[in-house]
């Protein structure tokens, strides 16, 4: 176990605010994150935990008054291997993109379309993270964590997260209470490549590779330098990703919307249901490449906030308000930020 007190955070969040947490706490083992439960229920210790991954998807808007909580926990291991699946429990602390590397060179298929994803796999299975028409509730059957109010082991089934788009029960009623340990995802022995999401066919074109003797390592670096292409590396832009979360919008919505930007780039979720690209509605209402104060919108992806240099949470959050608004009295639409506002 770690203890730091008065951790400095700037290093814990891809934003790079400087922000203090009261204190830090990163465990080895299941029993050490219980151990520490145990030890303030019993001191009737009652300030906030907040449990982070990488720090990826964090906006600190002040100091954390409390402890943050961090799994050193590094372990692979496949518990059953049957026909085309393979069953590989891992540990929340490795890094998302370290666990596709190790998929792909160990011939277990359908992460590929997910490589170089920021964050930690127990972020994966909270955020349900995606890319590519690929979203990591398609490989996650459960769920191992520890409640942190009295230290018990609990499994969910992928069900009962109730995964979404972006979301899951830990962001809902879940939320704050259970600390993500392990995440058990069911992978395939056979490659059936994913190249159906726009930008994928072409780039592999551009690259002279041959879609029917394409291997997963050729499609996670294509997907990887996808990524490079559009979105900013944090150690030289702090930024979360994806600040908002694309809208989904009723079929009337969406149609009015149509009629009025014809070229609108938008996606079908169901009969009911239209995504719309937040990215091209910011972009539409001229913010992209623009700052305010020290935070920033990305030049080349409309979605991606940066940190300029020096830019607090506050700052981040005044863009963000002002790009809201500005959504909402072009498009009529709200919103909503990926991103998790720690107050
Ligand atoms: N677009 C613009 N201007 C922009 C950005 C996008 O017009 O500045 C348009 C694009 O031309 C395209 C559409 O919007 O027609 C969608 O853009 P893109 O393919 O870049 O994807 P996105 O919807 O903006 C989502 C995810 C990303 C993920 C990509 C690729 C969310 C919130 N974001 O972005 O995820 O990498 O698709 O699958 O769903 C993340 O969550 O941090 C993240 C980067």
């Amino acid at each position: 176990m770690r203890l730091q007190d008065h951790c400095p955070l700037k290093k814990y969040n891809t934003f790079g605010i400087e922000a203090t947490a009261d204190r830090m706490m990163e465990y080895e083992s299941v029993e050490e994150l219980q151990a520490f439960i145990q030890r303030r229920l019993s001191e009737g210790n009652t300030t906030p935990l907040l449990h982070i991954g990488d720090g990826s998807n964090l906006l600190f808007l002040n100091d954390f008054k409390g402890t943050i909580l961090r799994s050193g926990m590094k372990e692979i291991h496949v518990t059953a291997d049957e026909g085309d699946y393979v069953y590989v429990r891992v540990t929340a602390g490795i890094v998302w993109d370290d666990w596709v590397q190790y998929a792909v060179d160990s011939n277990w298929y359908g992460l590929e379309n997910l490589s170089l994803i920021p964050g930690t796999v127990g972020a994966s299975a909270v955020q349900n993270i995606g890319a590519y028409g690929a979203e990591a509730k398609d490989f996650i059957i459960f769920v191992d964590t520890v409640d942190l109010q009295t230290g018990e082991v609990r499994h969910f089934t992928a069900e009962e997260c109730r995964y979404g788009y972006r979301d899951s029960a830990f962001k809902h009623e879940l939320k704050g209470r259970y600390a993500v340990t392990h995440v058990h995802f069911r992978l395939s022995h056979s490659f059936r490549p994913n190249l159906e999401y726009g930008g994928i066919h072409k780039a592999l074109a551009e690259r002279d590779i041959d879609e029917t003797n394409l291997t997963a390592e050729q499609l996670r670096q294509t997907i990887i330098e996808i990524r490079r292409a559009k979105l900013p590396e944090p150690s030289l832009l702090g930024n979360a990703g994806s600040f908002f979360t694309n809208p989904i919008v009723p079929k009337a919505t969406f149609e009015r919307l149509l009629n009025e930007n014809p070229d609108m780039p938008h996606y079908e979720v169901d009969k009911d249901y239209v995504k719309i690209p937040a990215g091209w509605m910011i972009e539409q209402c001229g913010w992209k490449g623009k700052t305010l104060g020290k935070a920033g919108v990305y030049e080349r992806q409309a979605l991606v906030l940066v940190n300029r240099g020096g830019a607090t949470g506050a700052d981040i959050k005044a863009l963000c308000e002002r790009i809201q608004e500005d959504v909402e009295a072009r498009f009529g639409i709200h919103i909503e930020p990926e991103v998790n506002f720690i107050a």
